[in-house]
């Protein structure tokens, strides 16, 4: 009777201490994806699409030379913007619009962004007053 409640005890001890070491394991990894390992993972997820993109990939998707002047980027990126909105690319429209933003800091940093003289059909909501030919 004693050698049964020994036991028991035992495998009661057992399980408490297997509980533990499971739950240090959960909580070893629960650090590890707060740490490193998943922030990296979710940077590469993430990054084909919305990171950083260079200037030289940028004129690439937006097709331009590297002479091109702010307003000629302005241009081409005016219109893949909205051909590609329209055709419902979420992705491409996207790649767009970062394409523009890294070259806007590149043009920005190397004083070459200009002010873009206003287009008569763009953004001309709320403007009925525009002469209209
Ligand atoms: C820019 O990015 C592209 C694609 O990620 C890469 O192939 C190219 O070598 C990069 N160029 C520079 C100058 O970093
Ligand atoms: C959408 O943008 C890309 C540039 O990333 C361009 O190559 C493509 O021609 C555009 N789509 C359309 C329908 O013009």
């Amino acid at each position: 009777m004693a050698a049964r409640v020994v036991a028991q005890v035992l495998i009661a001890g057992a399980t408490v201490v297997f509980r533990a070491a499971t739950q240090a394991w959960g909580q070893a990894l629960v650090n590890a994806q707060k740490s490193g390992v998943a922030q990296e993972a979710a940077t590469k997820a993430t990054g084909a699409v919305a990171g950083a993109m260079n200037s030289s990939e940028a004129r690439l998707i937006l097709g331009l030379d590297t002479g091109a002047t702010w307003e000629e980027v302005m241009k081409k990126y005016k219109h893949l913007f909205s051909v590609n909105e329209t055709q419902g690319s979420f992705y491409l429209t996207s790649k767009v619009y970062r394409a523009k933003e890294a070259l806007e800091q590149e043009y920005e940093q190397a004083g070459l962004k200009t002010d873009i003289p206003e287009e008569p059909q763009a953004q001309a909501q709320g403007s009925e007053q525009k002469e209209q030919k």
